[in-house]
């Protein structure tokens, strides 16, 4: 068992494999665990600080329930009721927090802020979406690929879209399990050039293949798992019009997928925006898991959680 305790996550990155491999263990004893109906109040009388400057539907609400299903509780500080919102510090909110709850989740949108908090914080931060990467998400995912393939290493991973927070996270999470990983993205959004190498260099050690293209049928031959997302993240919404236009070669549609593996699974973070980026028929069809895969953020976050806190 590594010891986790007192560590943040701030990206799957700063992750080892073993470490990656263990959330995955726990998550997947702690989800047995709640099936069954076996109380598992591991985290009981500590309280996790909820900072959200973005919505959210699947984060906030599986990272209260988590806590909760842990013996915990978690308190939603929304950026209308805290004095961050009015201008107090990271530095300052980071210490204060530090002095009342045993954990901070925050989902905003510069990474630097996240960075910034973790440094004056004494307590675990977890990174619950950035501009940059959304790691909880990329675990939950990789979760959902080994229970449906039973392996990760060896499998490829294919995201078509925006080379935006998703497909960083992916980028590194691939890497660090042994996932070849292929990007198929319109000029001009092609995933950042630093997160791409960063993750190369764990590619070479885990032996997976990066490969970044323009052409998603490329990108999509021979894949196990298919991977989209919005084209207009948070914060982008004034890009919505334009990006259309952009990104609708981009599209994940049945014509698509006729390239990939017979047997390949279908996952998107969500929300979908049905007939944007993924068909009405791929997103309900009979590849797609992405219920399960947004459950899975539920037990991946408790083990986070549990491990860390
Ligand atoms: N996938 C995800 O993070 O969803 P929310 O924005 O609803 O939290
Ligand atoms: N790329 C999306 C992910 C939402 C979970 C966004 O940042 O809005």
């Amino acid at each position: 068992m590594i010891n986790m305790k007192g560590r943040d996550l701030l990206s799957i990155h700063d992750l080892t494999q073993e470490e990656v491999f263990q959330i995955l263990k726990i998550a997947e004893y702690l989800k047995t665990q709640q099936k069954m109906g076996q109380a598992h109040p591991i985290l009981a009388g500590k309280t996790l600080g909820m900072i959200f400057q973005k919505s959210s539907t699947r984060t906030r609400v599986s990272f209260e329930v988590g806590m909760w299903q842990l013996g915990g509780h978690a308190l939603f500080l929304s950026p209308q009721n805290i004095q961050m919102g009015r201008g107090e510090t990271v530095a300052d909110t980071a210490r204060v927090l530090s002095r009342y709850v045993d954990g901070i989740m925050i989902r905003t949108f510069a990474q630097e802020e996240v960075e910034e908090l973790a440094q004056y914080a004494d307590v675990p931060v977890i990174n619950a979406l950035t501009d940059l990467v959304h790691p909880c998400q990329v675990l939950a995912d990789l979760l959902t690929v080994q229970e449906k393939k039973g392996s990760l290493k060896g499998l490829k991973l294919t995201y078509i879209g925006d080379g935006n927070n998703m497909a960083h996270s992916l980028l590194y999470g691939c890497a660090k399990v042994g996932m070849d990983v292929s990007i198929a993205a319109p000029e001009g959004y092609m995933p950042d050039e630093a997160v791409v190498a960063a993750a190369q260099a764990d590619a070479q050690k885990t032996g997976s293949k990066i490969v970044i293209t323009k052409d998603p049928e490329e990108a999509v031959a021979g894949a196990d798992v298919i991977y989209t997302d919005v084209w207009a993240s948070m914060g982008q919404e004034e890009e919505a019009k334009e990006r259309m236009k952009i990104f609708a070669p981009y599209q994940v549609n049945e014509a698509l997928l006729q390239k990939a593996n017979n047997d390949y699974i279908f996952l998107h973070c969500l929300p979908a925006h049905r007939g944007e980026e993924v068909t009405e028929e791929v997103l309900e069809g009979a590849h797609s898991v992405v219920f399960d895969e947004a459950e899975n953020r539920l037990h991946v976050q408790k083990a986070i959680m549990a491990l860390t806190m």
